[in-house]
């Protein structure tokens, strides 16, 4: 464990379990992940902050052996392993028709439906991006409830988009493997690039 810095209101430890402690998992037991929590893992990141409120995220969740079978056709050889084994599997895609719910959804506004997002493709740009941060909450929220996720983007996105998105109006964004860790389950940890490299202040 690392010492807290006295700036961050979040106590220590759950400090340490979403950020400095938390890994990216390669391997799992066999331990299920189960309904309840992914529910209080929604309920939790769904709060988190889109443009206009728009909550483009849309989540599959793999449960079935023949739905796992299909999706890990269209993973990446070095990904196909852990894919077929992690207890749970959740495909993160971008619904490009979010303004349908956008009224109702961002009251304040309602009018923002017409005006910004009557074309597909500043649909797609917007959906794009505000689903790829809820998938970023997503993989904290899985962290929050104390489990690891591997999240990955090596696959053949055409391939998962054809298999589960058949409506063409979804954009697979990243497939990630939820469970308790596994042996072996971490690579070594990479460093990070430094405050200075990074923040500009101007
Ligand atoms: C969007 C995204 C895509 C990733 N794609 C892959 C992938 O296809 N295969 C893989 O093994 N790891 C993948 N990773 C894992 C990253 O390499 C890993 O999260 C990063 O190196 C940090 O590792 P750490 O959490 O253990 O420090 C991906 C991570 C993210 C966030």
């Amino acid at each position: 464990m690392t010492i807290a810095n006295d700036a961050l209101v979040l106590d220590a430890a759950a400090q340490d379990l979403l950020f400095r402690e938390a890994r990216t998992a390669n391997t799992f037991t066999e331990e299920p992940v189960s309904e309840e929590q992914v529910q209080a893992i929604y309920d939790l990141v769904k709060y988190a902050p889109t443009a206009f409120n728009q909550q483009a995220l849309r989540v599959v969740l793999v449960r079935s052996a023949e739905a796992r079978e299909r999706l890990v056709a269209h993973m990446a050889d070095g990904n196909k392993a852990k894919t077929s084994t992690a207890p749970l599997v959740a495909i993160l895609a971008a619904d490009n028709e979010f303004h349908e719910e956008l009224p109702a959804q961002f009251p304040a506004f309602p009018q923002a439906k017409d005006l910004f997002f009557s074309e597909r493709p500043a649909r797609e740009k917007s959906a794009g991006f505000n689903a790829a941060l809820q998938a970023g909450y997503f993989i904290i929220g899985v962290r929050a409830a104390g489990l690891a996720a591997g999240p990955m983007t090596g696959f053949d996105a055409a391939g998962i988009n054809k298999e589960f998105f058949a409506d063409g109006d979804h954009s697979v964004l990243a497939v990630v493997n939820i469970g308790k860790p596994g042996a072996d389950a971490w690579y070594p940890r990479s460093p990070r690039l430094a405050y200075d490299e990074v923040v500009t202040t101007v």
